[in-house]
């Protein structure tokens, strides 16, 4: 455990009472100098930290940043977000970290965590705006034995990693829209961006990114995506902590890429399609310069949206933007 995290832990045990740089130094058994300093930092986290000459030091509220030993003692999975990981207070993108942590040969289940992205990225070369200290921006690295045509499983799989993690953890109704956004009532809560290295036939590494809405109040959120998009804090109107919705991410992730290496897609798909909305709905679906409606009839066990085109026949979606088409 760092010093900076054991000086946070004797403030917590202290919250809202004064603590003395004495009793701080003695207990750390560093010089007084070096609490201040330390103090400094934790303040510069955005922890509310009162400090008052003969008093000493007061928490007041602690950040909600997610620190490496928090995160280890709240874990409760066997491999994801155990082998390395990192959490970096500002970075270009988690997925681009991850990919050269990847490249340099870290095992299955490395995690990049980031408070904040200049470079957030989101599908079909979208910007994935990442405000500071509110959301989550992680990235995992899998190793998967699977064929390059069998990947877009992973994110299929993730979505209902994501949607279980959301439902368990905040009782929202989180639904799935095809392929993989995360959706509270028709407001997207949580994207994924799964990138992948392969040959021909055998895949290196997958790097799965989640950016998920946790404390984002409206004013934050950039003027394009405001009307579309909600977060937690907007549903619940409270703060949720983030170490705690990522580790119950992680778990949930777990089981669910368990259940795809142990028996296979069939099974993921099979909750997917109970969490989405979508079946059964009218939709257009638009695929690169063209658009297409109808009624969704299903998507099936390889993940393929089959839409029943309202000109007549069915076609076969592999990957597109789905909306639904109101009644007046
Ligand atoms: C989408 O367009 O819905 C996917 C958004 C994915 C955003 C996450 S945030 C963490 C990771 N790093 C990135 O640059 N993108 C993903």
């Amino acid at each position: 455990m760092t010093t900076k995290t054991k000086l946070l832990n004797q403030l917590k045990d202290h919250t809202h009472q004064w603590v003395s740089g004495e009793e701080l130094s003695h207990r750390l058994g560093i010089s007084r100098t070096a609490v201040w300093k330390q103090v400094k930092n934790l303040k510069t986290e955005g922890h509310h930290i009162l400090s008052a000459p003969k008093k000493g030091y007061r928490l007041v509220k602690m950040a909600d940043v997610i620190i490496a030993d928090e995160l280890a003692a709240t874990l409760t999975t066997n491999v994801m977000g155990r082998p390395a990981v990192r959490i970096l207070g500002e970075t270009d993108s988690t997925n681009l970290q991850a990919k050269v942590m990847a490249a340099e040969g870290v095992a299955e289940g490395s995690l990049v965590v980031a408070d904040t992205q200049t470079h957030g990225r989101g599908r079909r070369g979208r910007t994935w705006h990442s405000p500071s200290g509110r959301n989550i921006y992680a990235s995992i690295i899998l190793r998967p034995r699977l064929s390059p045509s069998q990947a877009p499983q992973i994110t299929l799989m993730t979505a209902v990693a994501l949607t279980k993690m959301l439902r368990e953890s905040t009782a929202l109704d989180a639904k799935i829209k095809w392929p993989n956004d995360v959706m509270i009532d028709d407001k997207k809560i949580a994207g994924i961006l799964t990138e992948i290295s392969a040959d021909m036939d055998a895949v290196d590494y997958v790097v799965v990114g989640f950016g998920i809405n946790v404390n984002t109040r409206q004013s934050e959120m950039a003027e394009e995506i405001a009307p579309i998009a909600t977060s937690i804090f907007l549903e619940k109107g409270v703060e949720t902590s983030r170490t705690n919705l990522l580790c119950n991410l992680l778990k949930h992730f777990e089981t669910t890429y368990d259940l795809l290496n142990n028996q296979g897609f069939g099974p993921v798909m099979e909750q997917w399609r109970s969490m989405t909305d979508i079946i059964g709905r009218r939709v257009y679906v638009d695929v690169m310069d063209s658009r297409y409606t109808g009624k969704v009839e299903t998507v099936n066990d390889d993940g393929v949206l089959v839409l029943r085109e309202d000109e007549g026949g069915t076609r076969h979606i592999f990957s597109g933007d789905v909306t639904r088409v109101r009644r007046r």
